[in-house]
């Protein structure tokens, strides 16, 4: 039986449709807090099952019997993102899951900017520990992000954003999905680490020419915008306190270029070109 964490989300939801295409409907268990929201995937013939990362009785329900795990990592932030996935991994052990596939982050190292990579490094040190087999997807920044990133400039093409000169290698969160399929049905991996990327960098001024060019806007750029002022516009927008920071460290690993490392590993889980940043722009538009 192959579960999937967090399956009610993109990533999640995405993985279970291509699953779908590659293994029978009775071997794949969704794990969701709220299983009304499965739509469609509720009438597939998966089992659905439903467990709170907030409680951890419901994870060792929902994990029994679980050979392979896809994780992926918990949507909150800071301690309670921690809590979530230590969770999860105890419920695994407990289950005898036999190997789990972790979604991380591509730069989960002690002196990183990101908040979550905390988070991601925590999780991946328990699981090595756990003697549970694993393979760790270290995901580069979905091209999804880039419009939250940009915000305004997805209708001008003017960027303000605190990330300096540093580059994002954006993979498709699609693109992901399938590779993660790939993995989940085909032969186990005795302990694997994958940087999963986009086939190349991009700055946000990059970005900015590439959505000129998909949306045909007579000028486009990027302004690297002070730190603080983009933390304050945020709590201005109403987000709180956490939200903000959890956000700031996102520009301030980019500019660090945590995230700007390239790999070949997600062409190779997919056995042809990941879908480039331009052409995710120009599908947009
Ligand atoms: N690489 C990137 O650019 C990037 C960007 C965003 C996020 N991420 C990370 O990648 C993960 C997957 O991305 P995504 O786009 O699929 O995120 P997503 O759409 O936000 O999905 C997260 C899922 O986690 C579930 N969840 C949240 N709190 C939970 C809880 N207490 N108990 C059980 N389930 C809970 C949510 O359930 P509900 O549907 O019930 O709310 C949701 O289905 C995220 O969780 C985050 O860690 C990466």
């Amino acid at each position: 039986m192959i579960a999937i964490t967090g399956a009610n989300g993109n990533l999640g939801k995405a993985t279970l449709s291509f699953l779908l295409k590659k293994t029978s409907p009775q071997h794949i268990a969704a794990i969701v807090r709220d299983a009304a929201k499965l739509g469609e995937f509720s009438k597939s013939g998966i089992e659905v099952r439903v467990a709170d990362y907030e409680d951890q009785e419901s994870l060792e329900k929902a994990l029994a019997g679980v050979d392979r795990l896809l994780q992926i990592s918990s949507s909150a932030t800071g301690v309670r993102a921690m809590a979530h996935e230590t969770r999860v991994v105890h419920a695994a052990v407990k289950c005898g899951v036999q190997e789990v596939v972790y979604t991380s982050t591509l730069f989960p190292h002690e002196s990183a900017r990101f908040q979550s990579a905390h988070v991601c490094r925590n999780t991946e040190a328990m699981i090595r520990q756990s003697g549970m087999k694993y393979v760790f997807f270290r995901n580069s920044m979905y091209h999804e992000t880039i419009p939250l990133f940009v915000g305004e400039a997805m209708g001008d093409g003017r960027i303000f954003y605190p990330s300096g000169s540093g580059r994002v290698s954006f993979a498709s969160r699609r693109d992901i999905a399938e590779a993660l399929s790939n993995v989940l049905t085909g032969p186990e991996f005795a302990n694997a680490t994958f940087h999963i990327t986009g086939p190349s960098a991009h700055s946000f001024a990059d970005i900015a020419l590439a959505l000129k060019d998909a949306a045909g806007f007579g000028e486009a750029a990027h302004t690297d915008i002070p730190a603080e002022d983009y933390r304050k516009g945020l709590l201005g927008y109403g987000l709180p306190e956490e939200e903000a920071a959890f956000y700031a460290s996102m520009a301030d690993s980019i500019r660090a270029g945590e995230f700007e490392g390239t790999d070949r590993s997600l062409e190779g889980f997919l056995g042809r070109k990941p879908l480039g940043v331009q052409e995710y722009l120009r599908g947009l538009f």
